[in-house]
């Protein structure tokens, strides 16, 4: 069975069907991207599924659970992390703060039984392995907003990895990166796997081909066609409507 499924899932604003009966889903493990031009509806469908909006019609379900009518933090307390586009992290606050709020938002009890000192060394333990977990090991003393463009998202990436997320929403992780902070998250992402399932909203094609098992391309709100990124990229029709042979051609 799938961890994830999205089922006939419907939303419109006013006369647009933003969402037009959308299927999706997502196998433990799997990569699996969404990709559409601009206006397609991937924000919206992620909105659903984070549950910062409510579908019309249609269902969301988790590990098998419908959590279509869940709020927003009883779907992450169910595995379900989200990072934002604009991220969410505190900007005045050093690297290791954001860490340690996030670590203890997300440790419920799990500190509960401990004496307070050990409960503060857990945390800072906590916070250190998500640190090393994405590379920002030597900037815990940084302030967070001070950081460059990539290390922020990144830090933003740590910061839904505090909750130890079955599923990990990421969109547009890359947007606003130069290459060498696209390449470093992609090898982020990439190492996500062994642990977690990722939906990933990505417009850099490379990155997409790249990590996706698979894709799902999503055009004025339906699914075109779900596949491997070897259907996706032979596909006549996403050839068509979105990819355009130059950026098929240009990608290995
Ligand atoms: N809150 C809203 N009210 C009305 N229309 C919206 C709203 N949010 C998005 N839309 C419309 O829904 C369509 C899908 O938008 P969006 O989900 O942002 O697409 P994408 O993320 O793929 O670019 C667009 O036509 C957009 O103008
Ligand atoms: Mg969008």
């Amino acid at each position: 069975m799938s961890l994830f499924q999205v089922q006939g899932l419907v939303k419109r604003f006013g006369g647009l069907l933003a969402t037009d009966h959308v299927d999706l889903s997502v196998a433990h493990g799997e990569i699996h991207a969404l990709i559409g031009p601009n206006g397609a509806g991937k924000t919206t469908l992620v909105h659903q599924i984070s549950g910062l909006l409510a579908p019309d019609a249609g269902r969301v379900l988790l590990d098998g659970d419908d959590i279509t009518a869940l709020p927003m933090h009883r779907r992450v307390a169910k595995g379900l992390s989200r990072c934002f586009q604009v991220t969410r992290i505190f900007p005045a606050q050093t690297v290791r703060d954001n860490l340690l709020l996030a670590v203890q938002a997300h440790s419920g009890s799990s500190f509960r039984f401990l004496q307070p000192r050990s409960q503060a060394h857990g945390l800072y333990e906590a916070a250190d392995r998500l640190a090393e977990r994405v590379g920002l090991q030597g900037c815990m003393d940084g302030i967070a907003g001070a950081l460059p463009h990539g290390a922020q998202r990144t830090l933003d990436v740590a910061l839904a990895l505090a909750c130890a997320p079955k599923l990990l929403l990421l969109d547009e992780p890359m947007a606003g990166m130069g290459p060498e902070e696209s390449q470093q998250m992609v090898q982020l992402i990439d190492s996500l796997r062994q642990d977690m399932a990722v939906l990933l909203i990505e417009h850099d094609m490379e990155a997409v081909f790249r990590l996706a098992d698979r894709i799902s391309v999503l055009v004025y709100g339906r699914v075109l066609t779900a596949g491997t990124p070897h259907e996706i990229r032979s596909n006549a029709e996403v050839q068509a409507v979105y990819l355009g042979t130059e950026t098929l051609e240009a990608t290995p």
